[in-house]
């Protein structure tokens, strides 16, 4: 997960999608706490720190946890703490969030504890894998939704969306040794999770194509 590009974008804006960036630009977060659930390595929450009061990053993954305070010192970025924890089994009313936001990690029980931390007027916002993400490995990711389920899960939650799109990318390929160029990064990855010999499956049979499609959604506690 972590990236090569830190000198060049301390920040971590490299890889979170400009329509995402436009909704949080326009959510004054100035003094406000804002909790970011799946920090990964850090990405979003030090992009927002600079225009936040302070930013708290919750991982499960000590590694990463390790390397988003390592990122966070060698950027000089103080109003930023993060966390070991995992978002799906402990509450997030402990961190009193003014804000929850999440960059590829959703899932109902996220939802759940962010409607649980945030008072009413509070923002929620997210991207999410949508179904259809990498749909030639013939698997989905356990954190995809679409439309109709995102917004149900959120209505559930009292939970008011003001945005939901859908971000997709379609690449295509003249042969089968493209569409395996394309996706070599993923290869390990695929490997553990069973999706590469679905894919060359794909491509042999004639696929290519290979889709990302992400769910970016702004919502408000009700
Ligand atoms: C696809 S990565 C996205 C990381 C980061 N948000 C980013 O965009 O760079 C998903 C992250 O969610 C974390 N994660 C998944 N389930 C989690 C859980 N239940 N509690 C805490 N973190 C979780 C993973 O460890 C991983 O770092």
């Amino acid at each position: 997960m972590a990236s090569g590009a830190e000198s060049s974008d301390p920040a971590g804006a490299a890889g979170i999608s400009p329509a995402f960036r436009a909704l949080l630009d326009a959510e004054p977060l100035a003094g406000l706490t804002v909790l970011d659930v799946g920090t990964g390595w850090g990405r979003l929450a030090l992009l927002l720190a600079p225009r936040s009061g302070r930013v708290v990053g919750v991982d499960r993954e000590a590694g990463l946890i390790e390397e988003a305070r390592r990122r966070a010192s060698s950027a000089g970025v103080a109003n930023v703490r993060f966390v070991v924890g995992d978002v799906e089994v402990e509450e997030l009313v402990p961190f009193r969030p003014d804000a929850v936001v999440a960059h590829l990690c959703m899932s109902d029980a996220i939802i759940e504890r962010a409607a649980r931390a945030l008072a009413p007027g509070r923002m929620f916002a997210f991207v999410a894998f949508h179904r259809d993400q990498w749909r030639e490995t013939g698997r989905r990711s356990r954190f995809a939704y679409d439309e109709a389920q995102a917004r149900r899960a959120l209505a559930r939650a009292a939970f008011a969306v003001e945005h939901l799109q859908v971000e997709r990318e379609v690449r295509a390929f003249a042969s089968v040794e493209e569409g395996l160029a394309a996706a070599g990064a993923f290869e390990e990855k695929w490997k553990a999770e069973g999706r590469w010999s679905r894919y060359v499956k794909f491509l042999e049979e004639g696929g290519r194509t290979l889709t990302r499609s992400h769910l970016v959604v702004k919502a408000r506690r009700t």
